[in-house]
């Protein structure tokens, strides 16, 4: 187990800059508008062509009923429904008008429904879009269905809905259970309904379950912070995701609403991510890499030992080889070279539906540099280590001269006892889990385009 020290706090802080969270590589900044519709229609085609694989379906849901103030997710406050009806029929029909893409053999492994809120969504909205979605495409028998859920609002109806559309893994958007916090972010949330949201689940049968905290939240200290992760602790999901508060006014304004002098410093982030590892690792929860942690018997630990965890746009994955397809506003499509998301705002969206187009706004076709570099990212993200000879066989380059350059740069780890660098491996140490996404830039070959604007969060 990872020991968090004063020493090792002090290293951490010499890492403290922007940095991708490497949810894809190459990461969003570099898509562009000159990758059109028509593009991906005709890379939508080949693909279902040449490599039909499994797969991996993502909505986005964008709706939420109030603001909350750390909110970094691509939302639509609203509380008028028409609008979310008038949402629902353009998502069906960007649904229906892919299925005629796509083969009727390739099965569903994977669909999530993410946000905003799905459970904003009304028991029968719900019911309609999942009927929807099965006329148009064949799930496998054991697909994964989840969902991401915000406890207020949450009726045993909505979980009964979830649970008749197949759905058998939810996450529950806690943050912080302390009053204080919650008031300070503009999300009162008191206990009982998140208790009460996976009591519901349990007697539908859904037990498989994730909870949603973030550190670097205003008002939050290790005494409340601690308090919040022994709550979870005795709540015992089987999954439980710490994120690192990604505080980025410039591209979110709302988040200045909180008051800045309430935000706690590197220091204390770091003290609040120490207990977090702490906690949940001595509560027997495996910790899985960035933000997430998982008891030994839940897929995800299990396929990190197995070598065979996967990250995307959801964060950590056990389905491999599965092609994204993603629908709704905003959402990031991902299959062979391909990367396209839709239209980042509603009017656009769904002008775009309305003029019978797929909705793409930016894309990007990887070239064999990124494929080779977003394997190792990949890897050492999910695997912690990565095999050169693995690199090498499967790319036919020398991995030491392809990345020279990064390998100088890992200097700086090795040093610290954060990465052990032998002849065919590259070992990420417990200590450096902390250093993952500072770890994959030096792997990174687009950071410098992005020097001159601040696009990342801060990465501890
Ligand atoms: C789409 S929300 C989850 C569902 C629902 N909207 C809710 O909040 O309960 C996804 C998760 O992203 C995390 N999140 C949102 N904004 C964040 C930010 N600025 N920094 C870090 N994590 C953030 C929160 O933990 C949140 O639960
Ligand atoms: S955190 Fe969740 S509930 Fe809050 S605004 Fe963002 S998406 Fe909506």
């Amino acid at each position: 187990m990872v020991q968090v020290d004063n020493d090792l706090l002090n290293t951490l802080k010499m890492f403290d800059r922007p940095g991708p969270r490497y949810t894809s590589y190459p990461t969003a900044p570099v898509f562009s508008s000159e990758y059109t519709d028509k593009r991906y229609e005709i890379d939508v085609i080949r693909n279902n062509h040449e490599n039909p694989a499994p797969l991996s379906l993502y909505l986005h849901i964008p709706f939420c009923d109030t603001l909350c103030y750390f909110c970094g997710c691509t939302t639509v406050i609203t509380r008028n429904r028409d609008q979310i009806s008038t949402y629902l029929t353009a998502l069906e029909t960007e649904i229906g008008r892919m299925a005629a893409y796509i083969d009727r053999d390739r099965q569903v492994a994977q669909m999530h429904w993410g946000g905003g809120s799905p459970s904003y969504l009304n028991p029968g909205e719900i019911l309609r879009l999942s009927t929807f979605l099965k006329k148009y495409y064949r799930f496998a028998e054991d697909a994964e269905i989840s969902v991401e859920i915000d406890p207020r609002g949450l009726t045993f109806e909505h979980m009964k809905a979830f649970h008749a559309m197949g759905v058998n893994r939810i996450s529950l958007g806690v943050q912080d259970f302390d009053e204080r916090v919650q008031r300070a972010v503009h999300r009162v949330q008191p206990e009982a309904i998140t208790r009460q949201a996976l009591d519901w689940a349990a007697t539908l049968g859904i037990t498989n379950t994730n909870i949603d905290l973030i550190y670097g939240l205003p008002l939050q200290t290790l005494e409340t912070f601690q308090r919040t992760l022994d709550k979870v602790v005795e709540i015992s999901p089987n999954r439980v995701a710490v994120f690192n508060f990604a505080y980025v006014p410039w591209m979110k304004p709302h988040q200045r609403l909180i008051h800045s002098e309430d935000l706690p410093d590197a220091d204390a982030k770091l003290q609040l991510l120490g207990a977090s590892i702490e906690t949940l690792t001595r509560a027997g929860y495996e910790y899985i890499g960035m933000d997430h942690f998982a008891k030994p018997d839940d897929e995800l630990a299990v396929a990190q030992r197995q070598k065979a965890l996967h990250r995307n746009f959801q964060g950590y994955s056990t389905k491999a080889g599965a092609d994204l397809y993603a629908f709704g506003m905003s959402a990031i499509s991902h299959f062979g070279d391909v990367y396209a998301q839709n239209a980042k705002t509603l009017p656009e969206y769904l002008a775009a539906i309305e003029s019978k187009r797929f909705p793409t706004a930016v894309g990007y076709k990887m070239t064999k540099d990124d494929q080779i570099r977003k394997f190792v990212i990949m890897r050492l993200m999910c695997d912690l280590e990565v095999e050169k000879s693995e690199v090498e066989d499967f790319f036919n380059i020398s991995f030491d001269e392809y990345f020279d350059s990064s390998i100088e740069q890992l200097f700086d780890f090795v040093r610290l006892g954060m990465v052990r660098h032998s002849l065919n491996r590259i070992v990420i140490e417990e200590s450096g889990r902390l250093v993952l996404r500072n770890i994959a830039m030096c792997f990174d070959a687009t950071l410098n385009r992005f020097r001159e604007k601040p696009l990342f969060s801060r990465t501890v």
